[in-house]
């Protein structure tokens, strides 16, 4: 018999498209199952200040399809000291609560995991960031949309940018990782995408643009994770303008309109699958650890793991950009 008579779930870090839907899937998998629910607001500051709302089936109807999140998001300082914590505890103790779902990045999941050395009411995370950066899942909330918001305006980008044999930098988000430039670069041709994750490659984009030159490129769109270490998208093509004077050189950031947006099919069904999986991982007893989806299956991975361990890029995606872009 399970332990889980009431749950809370929370939005915790930047918000990403699909957190209505595995907010959705926790709620529906809980009333399947007798378990009633509380909506956390605005994340660890919602459960710091006890502002809990109770869902039902009916509070999350027609949100499956909707952006941003019914339960809105912080990133929470607080939490982070012991009296953050300690004041969690008894709020989430005074409203009977058995378990939490942490929909949210590795911060949250940090903050998650400490939690669960101190106190004993398990949290359970899912990933939710267009970052796709969490070690353990091949997918996190939010990711698919993200970069299909990319492909869209950079597609937008190419045909003004042919039109006028420009060069444009395009600046994507990922603060510490590669994959949405990644991934975008190479669904959009990009003339060359630099990450994070590969050092050193600054340097030879003026050989390379320089070739693209000879063989008439009409136009060069380059593609930068805003955490790579030329310091961004301005930084770079400033060097880059050095070496091209006569180039026309145009800078683009996209911002948080790729945070933004109604989900695409996959982020609303893995987004439901995790839903339901974190709720029945809680059921099942299980605690600091994250739902995750690996080769199509749902996993569970020790956030201890999920948040110290690296997630690597596909580096024979990185060759496969570079070869497809001569
Ligand atoms: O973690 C998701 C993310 O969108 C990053 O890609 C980006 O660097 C960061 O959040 C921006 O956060 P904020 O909206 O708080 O500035």
């Amino acid at each position: 018999m399970s332990k889980m008579r009431k749950i809370g779930v929370l939005t915790s870090g930047g918000d990403a498209p699909g957190m209505n839907a595995a907010i959705r899937g926790v709620v529906r998998t809980a009333v399947y199952n007798g378990i009633e629910v509380m909506g956390i607001r605005h994340g660890y500051q919602g459960l710091i200040a006890a502002n809990f709302i109770p869902l039902t089936s009916e509070s999350v109807s027609d949100i499956i399809q909707r952006g941003g999140t019914l339960l809105k998001t912080a990133r929470c300082e607080e939490f982070k000291t012991t009296e953050g914590r300690e004041k969690a505890f008894n709020n989430l103790k005074e409203a009977q609560i058995d378990g939490v779902v942490v929909i949210g990045g590795d911060g949250s999941f940090t903050g998650a995991r400490i939690f669960n050395e101190e106190y004993d009411i398990p949290f359970v995370g899912i990933p939710g960031t267009i970052d796709n950066d969490i070690y353990g899942t091949d997918y996190t909330i939010g990711y698919d949309t993200a970069l299909n918001t990319v492909i869209q305006a950079v597609d937008k980008i190419r045909d003004t940018a042919s039109a006028h044999n420009r060069m444009f930098f395009i600046e994507v988000m990922g603060a510490e990782a590669g994959f949405i430039a990644l991934y975008s670069g190479i669904a959009t041709g990009a003339e060359a995408i630099i990450i994070p994750e590969v050092r050193g490659e600054a340097g030879s984009l003026k050989a390379q643009i320089a070739d693209g030159n000879r063989r008439r490129k009409s136009s060069n769109i380059v593609i930068v994770a805003e955490g790579d270490e030329e310091g961004g998208a301005f930084a770079l093509a400033e060097r880059v303008k050095e070496d091209f004077r006569d180039y026309d050189v145009r800078v683009i950031v996209l911002g948080h309109i790729q945070r933004g947006g109604s989900p695409s099919a996959i982020d609303r069904v893995n987004a439901s699958r995790l839903g339901n999986a974190a709720v029945e991982a809680l059921i099942d007893d299980q605690k600091s650890a994250m739902v995750g989806i690996l080769n199509d299956e749902i996993t569970l991975v020790p956030f201890r793991k999920a948040v110290k361990l690296h997630k690597d890029v596909n580096r024979d995606l990185v060759e496969l950009a570079k070869i497809l872009s001569v």
